[in-house]
């Protein structure tokens, strides 16, 4: 599948965040990653539907909302008014996911599901065939600039090989400390949907470090860097 760089705006700087969400696209990303935290379900406090709303009126790239939310159920009409494309919610506050995830895609949206670090792959099987992506967390939930925790790659070796099993064709995103040093092993072990803020916004520079991640990404995919594909009038001999 192919590899795309989802931005995480939680580490953009907030008095400018349509400028520097215009920057990470104009870096490659092609998805933008949306925090939705409450401070009950996770330890922090970010935005909700009225600042997807803003961010939908200035790209008509895919808003994937991650929602780290308690009764996740209350807010889904929200978040398809403001213009939300994709919506995940985490398996560990869905008592009942099947009908969660059913009203995702009743309010014309793609339904994920989010596993945290500790919680098993196995567990979300059932539901596999209703979602569009399956969120892999590789940190704990609520703050954007922690360090990369190494199990969940064989999660995603794990979720890989069961997708093949059954023949299903889900995305698989990873979030959380993904970056230069940890982008190899995350793409060689089957992600494609890779979300990052820090390594995108922490340094200011967004174009440019967006750029970076998502070439490095696409050679550890043993992917061709966009534009560099060789036409059959400028074949060399
Ligand atoms: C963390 C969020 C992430 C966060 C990732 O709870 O879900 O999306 O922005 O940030 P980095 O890439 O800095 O680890
Ligand atoms: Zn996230």
């Amino acid at each position: 599948m192919k590899i795309e760089l989802c931005p995480s705006i939680l580490s953009a700087n907030f008095a400018q965040l349509g400028t520097d969400a215009q920057l990470a696209i104009d870096g490659g990303g092609t998805v933008l990653h949306v925090d939705i935290m409450d401070g009950h379900f996770v330890p922090n406090i970010t935005i909700g539907p009225p600042v997807v709303a803003s961010i939908r009126k200035a790209t008509s790239l895919p808003l994937d909302c991650h929602l780290m939310i308690d009764n996740p159920n209350d807010f889904i009409a929200a978040f398809a008014d403001a213009g939300a494309n994709w919506v995940s919610v985490h398996y560990e506050i869905c008592p009942h996911l099947h009908r969660t995830l059913e009203m995702i895609i009743d309010h014309g949206m793609k339904a994920g599901v989010v596993i945290n670090p500790a919680t098993r792959v196995d567990l979300i099987t059932e539901i596999l065939p209703m979602v569009h992506h399956v969120l892999i967390m590789s940190v704990n939930p609520g703050f954007g600039g922690q360090e990369f925790i190494p199990f969940p790659l064989d999660k995603i070796r794990r979720l890989a090989a069961i997708r093949s099993e059954l023949g299903l064709g889900f995305k698989i995103e990873v979030d959380g400390g993904v970056a230069h040093d940890t982008v190899s092993a995350i793409v060689k072990a089957g992600a494609e949907l890779l979300v990052a803020g820090n390594a995108v916004f922490g340094a200011g520079k967004p174009e440019r470090d967006a750029r970076a991640l998502l070439a490095a990404a696409r050679k550890a995919a043993g992917e061709k860097a966009p534009g560099k594909t060789v036409g059959r009038k400028s074949k060399i001999y």
